[in-house]
């Protein structure tokens, strides 16, 4: 039985690409407020298992549960209540702090990116750099924008 605390529930998850068997029936569970790594060797198989549990591609078999979602028949539930950040920054430093969260908000859909991007900045108190491009940043500053796109 699945525990009440358990948020992501991965069970016999198996996925195959031509004749090639990547997942072979993959289990784990990830508790709330927990942080949970995957861990494996260079194509074992690990962004194959996000990219199902993100909804962008589809397993072939075995049993996804995300929150109160079954991802074989509420995946548009799921795409809804999560959030997924790359494998490397996403940041486009082309953009300024502002522009990015602004593309963030419109990536999620909410009615007021601009404003909502503002109230942040403002929040974090980091209206004053927000418009300066992202490529300016310092290390320390870029991950605090970052860190915001997440809470959009
Ligand atoms: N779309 C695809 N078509 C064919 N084979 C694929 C596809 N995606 C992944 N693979 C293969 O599936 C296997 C697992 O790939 P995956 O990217 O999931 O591994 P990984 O654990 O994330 O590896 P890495 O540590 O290199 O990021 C690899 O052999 C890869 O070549
Ligand atoms: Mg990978």
């Amino acid at each position: 039985m699945k525990n009440l605390d358990t948020v992501i529930s991965v069970v016999d998850l198996k996925k195959r690409f031509h004749i090639k068997e990547v997942l072979k029936g993959v289990n784990f569970s990830v508790s709330k407020g927990s942080i949970y790594t995957l861990l494996g060797s260079n194509g074992a198989g690990k962004t194959t298992t996000i990219r199902i549990l993100t909804t962008q591609i589809m397993a072939d078999s075995g049993k996804v549960e995300i929150g109160e979602y079954d991802l074989s028949n509420e995946s548009k539930k799921v795409h809804e209540i999560i959030s997924l950040t790359g494998q490397f920054s996403a940041v486009d430093e082309a953009l300024t702090g502002k522009e990015n969260l602004m593309i963030m908000g419109r990536l999620l859909h909410i009615s007021n990116p601009e404003e909502r991007a503002r109230e942040l900045l403002d929040y974090f108190e980091l209206s004053p750099s927000s418009e300066q491009l992202a490529s300016t940043y310092s290390d320390r500053i870029m991950p605090c924008h970052f860190m915001i796109s997440l809470s959009l």
